[in-house]
């Protein structure tokens, strides 16, 4: 994908069947014309076939997945696979999200899996990397992203790279109030873009689209979206709300 604009609201566990439409419906009313921004909500699993009814035929609005399997199908009770995702018109899927890392031990071979599956059914990885507070602390933050991002993209094509979206965020940043400044995104970034280049090449790296995410909320999200290698959020707790997640779509 080439880079643009974008904002994803990743609802996480939150809200029931009835508040989701709602929450989508007063996004629509507040920024259904405004497409320059690609708009990606991601509900949870039981709520996108719901939610793709409401997004459906919208400009540039698409629904996004959570999670998928490593497997397409089979006994695996409790689980859901890729091309479920996209029977329910899912086109993107986050993968490697750091909530995933920590409470159920998701491994880069994990991902690897994840991403080829998202990708034999159209859906386009959302790739999540992000150093925490420890690794920030004692200087190992660079080394850090180098190792997450390496250990999966070198398993993909230079064209299958093409359709992956990349999000930072910064494990200490989530769910706390605590947002890297602009310059530690910007910072970031661009060390994200450089990894890149040296993995395929420079029309690669200047072409994936990368989000901050962690505590980006509509206060602050103008001044991370200034930075020249910030192409965008993906928001947790403010894409909760429907005004806050309005006001981060229109601060570009
Ligand atoms: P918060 O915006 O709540 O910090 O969450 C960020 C996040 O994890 C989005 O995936």
């Amino acid at each position: 994908m080439s880079r643009q604009k974008i904002v994803a609201g990743n609802w996480k566990m939150n809200k029931s069947l009835q508040e989701g439409k709602t929450l989508v419906q007063m996004i629509l009313n507040q920024v259904n014309d405004f497409d320059e921004v690609t708009k990606i909500i991601i509900p949870p699993f039981t709520y996108l076939d719901s939610i793709n009814s409401q997004l459906s035929k919208k400009e540039n609005f698409f629904l996004g997945a959570q999670n998928c399997h490593t497997n397409s199908g089979g006994a695996f009770t409790g689980e859901i696979s890729a091309n479920m995702l996209s029977s329910v018109g899912c086109k993107f899927v986050l993968v490697g999200h750091s909530e995933r890392r920590h409470y159920f031990n998701e491994k880069d071979g994990d991902f690897v899996l994840k991403i080829k599956e998202a990708l034999k059914n159209n859906i386009q990885p959302i790739f999540c990397i992000g150093e925490t507070i420890h690794e920030r602390k004692t200087d190992n933050h660079f080394k850090v992203i180098t190792e997450q991002l390496t250990n999966v993209i070198k398993e993909f094509s230079i064209d299958d790279f093409a359709k992956f979206i990349l999000a930072y965020e910064p494990v200490w940043a989530i769910g706390t109030g605590e947002t890297a400044t602009a310059q530690q995104a910007q910072e970031m970034h661009a060390f994200i873009r450089g990894v890149v280049a040296d993995i395929y090449d420079s029309n690669s790296a200047n072409n994936v689209a990368i989000l901050y995410g962690g505590s980006c909320n509509a206060q602050n999200a103008q001044e991370l979206f200034k930075c020249k290698d910030v192409d965008g959020g993906l928001i947790g707790g403010a894409s909760l709300n429907a005004d806050d997640f309005c006001k981060i779509i229109f601060s570009f």
